[in-house]
């Protein structure tokens, strides 16, 4: 059966706020019962994806989702878009702003380090916003014992 744990908007530029969609999850996924590693992987992957919507898109929202056998969690943004997935997927591209680089972003090792922690990754993007869902398979040894 699947339930949405929680819903959460991400405000642009909101650097200050950033993480606190990545600690929320955390806590929501541990009261699951899941394990610290699991939920350590999953945190890694949030954090990246929702540094991406404060500092590369105008704002959005994220839901995180849980399943007997999976936990999904979907950004959805609103514009400018990724104009390259391809470049974007690629370590060490960037198009961060001067304001994201000085609070220590921008390194382009976001987008990579969703993809190697995930089960499985979705991008989409067009010049109206991008849509990012990631899933974490949840297998027996996943939870806290
Ligand atoms: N939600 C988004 N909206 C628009 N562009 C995005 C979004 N997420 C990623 N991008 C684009 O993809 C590029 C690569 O993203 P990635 O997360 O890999 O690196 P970064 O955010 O630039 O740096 P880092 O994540 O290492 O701090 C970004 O520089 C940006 O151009
Ligand atoms: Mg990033």
């Amino acid at each position: 059966m699947e339930s949405t744990i929680t819903t959460y908007n991400i405000e642009r530029n909101d650097i200050g706020n950033a993480g606190t969609v990545a600690s929320l999850t955390k806590r929501a996924l541990k009261r699951q019962g899941l394990s610290r590693e699991f939920v350590k992987t999953v945190t890694i992957g949030v954090y990246e994806a929702e540094i991406n919507v404060v500092i590369h898109s105008y704002g959005g929202e994220v839901t995180v989702e849980k399943a007997d056998d999976y936990i999904e969690i979907i950004f959805k943004d609103v514009g400018p878009g990724i104009e390259s997935i391809e470049n974007a997927m690629t370590e060490g591209w960037s198009t961060a702003s001067k304001y994201a680089i000085e609070n220590g972003f921008g390194a382009g090792m976001g987008l990579p380090n969703i993809k190697a922690v995930s089960d499985e990754m979705d991008l989409h993007s067009s010049k109206e916003g991008t849509t990012l869902r990631i899933r974490f398979y949840i297998t027996e040894d996943c939870y806290e014992r």
